[in-house]
């Protein structure tokens, strides 16, 4: 003992590890474990310490073992020695290989430690291939129903992936694949996804599976469709109309995408149009926050379902106003930055934690920032330029989350309040702006690896509350003020190049407005149109370069800023409500 003492002081070790050098020494032990022919001196107190299958088990009620051997039959010996090893030193050193079997062993001892850390584990080697698997597996275990939880949600949000790749997708009973595809979180672009889901799953044994084609096609939002794929593939399928009982599901779905009067069934009832053109949950949400509107500041959050095409007031009830502030997303949480309220120009910083829906206030800034430009990179967010209430910023900082401190970092080469920024490609780019006096056409990159700001080439116009993203491999610099009016003009830089290209025009003039890609489209929301503050929304689709009108926001509002969300657990809350929504656009006005 008192070389052990010794020996730990020496090094530093906690008591932990005099126990388990005890353990390899032989000393003190009064038990010996016995596990696939392998034996191992232990301490009973330790194991009870780590596991209530232990201590019930040596409890001094418990007469079946007498003697000092335990045998443990069917356990290796490999799984053995780490349940030991985790008792008598808290860390355990998973593996893939080890993993599942250790889960089973941590789960039988009932070593919560360790089943969490498997579970752990688990989720963080999620992907499409194993999320099946590892779901399945998770069902025989109690202790891992959070795993098995986060799993389903994983696949659900990952299913036109798990598609492609996922052997274990074959292997569902029809039960686990209704429960699938019933649910509103399945993420899908096209509901005809989930019926093709449906043909690939019976065609893997068609005598067996092609009777579940009446119990799946329900689940099918068969409403969602183009009429065309309806008409060509689901009507007209083979296992469709070779099945009865899906006669009537079939003529349901035409009356609610062709409005047929088919009195010769009785007219279709609300409840079950609803059921047929119930909109999945988006994946991801655009948030619009906060901004001027009516004169004054305003708190309103308002967020975007693309697939409801319909705009949620999400709005929490102690919610603070700011205008001309900035946001960003990052780890789940939405950072509001900066900004002014009508009589401070903000230096301080809150973050909204989406799954609480509480705000939180962070460590301020170096500076007051209104006007200020924001942007996420490599795990930090940057606030940049701005407007203290004397002077136009130069200055740049940039928050740590990790640490929860800002670090000022290089200063750019303008002053430039109103600018804009986006990152793209390890770099943070900023457009435009004003210096007090004119607006810029000027722009520049920041490379972190140098901590340098650099000039590229200029925009073609001035823009001065401008809205800057990242889309595709280009910078968008879209509308703004030119120092004459507001702008409907919107151009592309391309960082391989160093060149900006003129693109396709907003249908509406406007500056301060919140701008964001989501469901891979560009949306420029609210602002200003040189006239009025309005509440209308357009997006831009790359592939057609072409803009569309989207539906305006409840509140009309500039100075607003855009972020999107994506991956959340709890979705829902910032979705349209399923059971009240119709879709706006239906699929037949293709
Ligand atoms: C949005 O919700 C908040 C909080 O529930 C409420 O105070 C506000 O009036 C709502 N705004 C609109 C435009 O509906």
């Amino acid at each position: 003992w008192y070389k052990l003492l010794r020996f730990t002081r020496f090094t530093g070790l906690t008591a932990f590890n005099v126990f388990d050098e005890a353990r390899s020494l032989g000393e003190h032990t009064d038990l010996i474990i016995r596990a696939n022919d392998r034996e191992f001196q232990v301490h009973k107190i330790i194991l009870c310490g780590c596991s209530p299958y232990f201590r019930v088990l040596f409890s001094s009620n418990w007469t079946r073992i007498p003697e000092q051997f335990y045998d443990i039959p069917g356990m290796s010996r490999n799984i053995m020695s780490l349940i030991i090893q985790y008792a008598y030193t808290g860390s355990v050193f998973i593996t893939e290989e080890n993993v599942l079997e250790l889960l089973v062993a941590a789960d039988q001892f009932l070593v919560s430690g360790l089943v969490d850390a498997c579970c752990q584990f688990l989720e963080s080697r999620f992907c499409p291939e194993n999320c099946i698997g590892i779901c399945m597996f998770t069902e025989d275990f109690h202790s891992c129903s959070k795993l098995r939880h986060k799993a389903k949600l994983y696949i659900l949000q990952h299913f036109e992936e798990v598609l492609q790749v996922s052997e274990e997708f074959l292997e569902l009973s029809v039960e686990q694949l209704e429960e699938i595809i019933d649910k509103d979180e399945l993420n899908v672009k096209q509901e005809e996804v989930v019926f093709e889901a449906v043909l690939h799953w019976i065609d893997h044994a068609p005598e067996s599976r092609r009777k579940h084609i009446a119990m799946l096609l329900p689940k099918v939002r068969m409403g969602l469709m183009t009429s065309d794929y309806f008409i060509n593939n689901v009507k007209s399928n083979a296992l469709v109309m070779e099945n009865e009982a899906c006669m009537p599901l079939i003529i349901n779905a035409m009356k609610a995408l062709f409005e047929f009067d088919m009195d010769l069934h009785g007219p279709i009832s609300l409840e079950l149009i609803h059921q047929l053109t119930r909109p999945r949950l988006p994946s991801a949400i655009l948030l619009a926050i906060g901004g001027w509107s009516n004169g004054s500041p305003s708190n309103v959050i308002e967020a975007y379902d693309a697939n409801a095409g319909r705009w949620v007031n999400v709005t929490l009830e102690d919610e603070r106003p700011r205008a001309y502030h900035g946001t960003a997303v990052l780890h789940e949480f939405v950072y509001s930055v900066g900004g002014y309220d009508s009589v401070e120009y903000f230096n301080s910083v809150r973050k909204l934690n989406l799954i609480t829906q509480t705000w939180h206030e962070v460590a301020p800034m170096y500076e007051r920032r209104c006007y200020v430009s924001v942007a996420v990179l490599d795990g930090f967010i940057y606030a940049i330029g701005g407007f203290d209430g004397h002077v136009r910023l130069k200055s740049t900082e940039r928050y740590d989350p990790d640490t929860n401190q800002w670090t000022l970092t290089t200063s750019m080469n303008e002053r430039r309040s109103d600018a804009s920024a986006t990152s793209l490609q390890g770099r943070v780019y900023i457009c435009g702006g004003f210096t007090g006096t004119e607006c810029l056409f000027s722009a520049e990159s920041f490379n972190p690896d140098t901590n340098q700001w650099t000039l590229i080439a200029p925009m073609r116009s001035r823009r001065s509350g401008v809205g800057v993203i990242a889309y595709g491999d280009l910078v968008y610099a879209v509308g703004g003020f030119d120092g004459a009016s507001r702008l409907r003009s919107a151009e592309t830089y391309n960082p391989l190049t160093n060149i900006w290209c003129d693109t396709a025009s907003m249908y509406n003039p406007r500056s301060n407005f919140g701008i964001e890609v989501v469901d891979d489209q560009l949306f420029a929301v609210g602002g200003f149109n040189g006239f009025s503050t309005t509440s209308d929304a357009e997006c831009y689709d790359k592939k057609t370069n072409e803009w569309f009108d989207a539906n305006e926001m409840a509140v009309f509002r500039s100075a607003l800023n855009c972020c999107v969300i994506s991956g959340l657990p709890n979705m829902a809350q910032y979705a349209a409500q399923r059971d009240a929504v119709q879709i706006q656009d239906g699929s037949d006005s293709e």
